[in-house]
């Protein structure tokens, strides 16, 4: 394993789209973000400068950050924010790991703009489980928002109702030709014959999105840093801070194809129908030709995504076994929904909340990971339920409360513990999906359904052979998904919807893993420079 070396200056740029142009917060000048490369088993040094006057902080999503919890990166929940005109260095191991997952900005709505790859190639000499590609792409998709987000979430959490959703879905920073005014979408030139591996990375802030290119099927590979059996679509379903490795065959001759990037059932209130799009253009392909279109999935397509989901499966190979949790030692059951609390001073008395099992999480003004380390009490509580309060039939009627209590909460796990969590999806104020992130693991996706988790006959069901690992599970609108994982992490872990506007609302919580009592168990002593809050 070698070391990687980089720099992220956190600085504003001033970035034109949609015809017009604003300062955004960036690294190093560039949306999206440079990408960090590196290969299994390497060290990773970033030194994060904040040239910025809003706090910043960054987090690796999806590397796992064995005991060294003071990487991760999420502020307030593993380190208190870096100030302006301070730095901060993450330093940490790509253990066992390789493929395409995303670092962002952990912090307010910044990872808007603040976010870019991470591309890990398996160690020197190690193929891939699948044939070589020639080439490889990496397509991030992300939103563009002509208003600055921060203002956006906070007048909406002032007036207690929701924000808007953003002007347009962009592939690689580019949301594609607009009306009235010369701009180009993204273009991938490809030759016939060929194939391409693509590393789509979904950075946007607040939707689920579909996939498309037109003429031509994906074969996806891996997920979320985690191989695949390879599976054929021609539709990828991908939440935020998700990652999917395709292999696209050129198998036409010449032409331009479109690539669509559109929306799946976004927030309640607002609703967006805009559609991002870009070209597959090939070698030889004379300019004044058409581009073949291809329809687009409807917004509400559930059906659809249920469908690419259930066709994950590890790939579970003598090399790539799936390590799957037989036995469980702690199991819990997420209600995980939207809620309204009253507030005199919102728009119509009342504010939209989040919750998991009634909960909406109040961020600490301490970092977790520093009270726990220190034992600095008053910053937390250790009674995270593992039930919700009062059963009900989450995704029937909405019950007549659908009120949330805050807490700054963490439920305790012991080292090297399985942990099942069934995330139920709530009907509360209306039924969404909630693309589910955990810190610091990955966990293997053993089943889902729609309507209310049965206890005693869905679990005969469970995948615990071959199910997908990831680390970001989309839990279907009005359904459930059960995930497994070994809790050998010590640390402070957090667990949120990367719908950001549902963290905001406060569908977060985390997970406290005790050190072992073994060597290499307990969590690294932190680094010298860590901000203090
Ligand atoms: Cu990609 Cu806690 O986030």
């Amino acid at each position: 394993s070698i070391v990687r070396h980089y720099q992220f200056n956190v600085e504003k740029k001033s970035i034109s789209r949609l015809c017009s142009s604003k300062p955004i917060i960036t690294v190093n000048g560039k949306f999206p973000g440079p990408t960090l490369y590196a290969m299994e088993d390497d060290i990773v040094i970033v030194k994060v400068v904040n040239h910025v006057q809003d706090n910043v902080t960054i987090h690796w999503h999806g590397v796992r950050q064995i005991r060294t919890g003071w990487a991760d990166g999420p502020g307030y929940i593993t380190q208190c924010p870096i100030q302006t005109g301070q730095s901060y260095v993450y330093n940490f191991t790509l253990t066992g790991q390789r493929g395409t997952l995303l670092w962002h900005a952990h912090i307010n709505w910044q990872r808007a703009t603040v976010h870019g790859a991470i591309v890990i190639l398996p160690k020197r000499g190690v193929p891939y489980p699948f044939p070589k590609p020639d080439k490889e792409e990496i397509i991030i998709l992300g939103e563009w928002w002509k208003s600055d987000v921060e203002v956006v979430i906070n007048r909406a959490m002032k007036s207690g109702i929701a924000p808007n959703v953003s002007d347009a879905h962009t592939i690689n920073g580019l949301p594609g030709p607009a009306p009235n005014c010369t701009s180009k979408g993204y273009t991938l030139h490809v030759e016939s014959g060929k194939t391409y591996l693509l590393r789509i990375v979904n950075a946007g802030l607040n939707e689920e999105l579909f996939f498309k290119i037109a003429g031509h099927q994906l074969t996806v590979v891996e997920v979320d840093a985690c191989y695949t059996k390879p599976f054929k679509t021609d539709t990828i379903f991908i939440g935020p801070g998700q990652t999917t490795n395709a292999l696209l065959t050129a198998n036409q001759k010449f032409g331009k194809f479109i690539i669509t990037l559109s929306p799946f059932m976004d927030t309640i209130v607002a609703t967006d129908n805009q559609t991002a799009t870009g070209i597959i253009r090939y070698k030889g392909t004379l300019a004044f030709s058409p581009t073949s279109l291809t329809t687009i999935p409807p917004r509400n397509a559930t059906p659809m995504m249920i469908n690419f989901m259930d066709s994950l499966r590890s790939l579970n190979s003598p090399k790539y076994p799936a390590k799957v949790p037989l036995s469980v030692d702690h199991s819990l059951l997420l209600a995980i929904g939207i809620g309204v609390n009253p507030c005199a001073t919102c728009v119509n008395g009342s504010r939209v909340v989040a919750g998991i099992n009634n909960i909406t999480f109040v961020m600490p003004s301490t970092a977790l990971l520093q009270a726990h380390y220190y034992g600095i009490s008053g910053v937390y509580t250790d009674d995270f339920p593992a039930n919700p309060p009062t059963p009900y039939n989450y995704t029937g009627n909405p019950p007549a409360n659908m009120q949330t209590n805050n807490g700054t909460k963490v439920y305790r796990l012991t080292y090297n513990s399985t942990v099942q969590i069934v995330l139920q999806g709530t009907s509360m104020v209306a039924p969404e999906s909630h693309p589910t992130h955990l810190h610091g693991f990955n966990f293997y996706v053993v089943g889902n359904g729609i309507g209310n988790y049965d206890p005693v006959n869905d679990p005969k069901k469970f995948n615990l052979v071959d199910p997908v690992e990831r680390n970001t599970i989309s839990v279907p609108t009005g359904g459930w998904a059960a995930i497994r994982f070994r809790a050998d992490n010590p640390g402070v872990w957090f667990l949120h919807c990367h719908l950001e506007v549902h963290t905001t609302w406060g569908l977060k919580m985390a997970f406290l893993v005790e050190n072992g009592k073994g060597p290499n168990q307990s969590i690294l002593p932190p680094p010298i420079d860590l901000p203090k809050c």
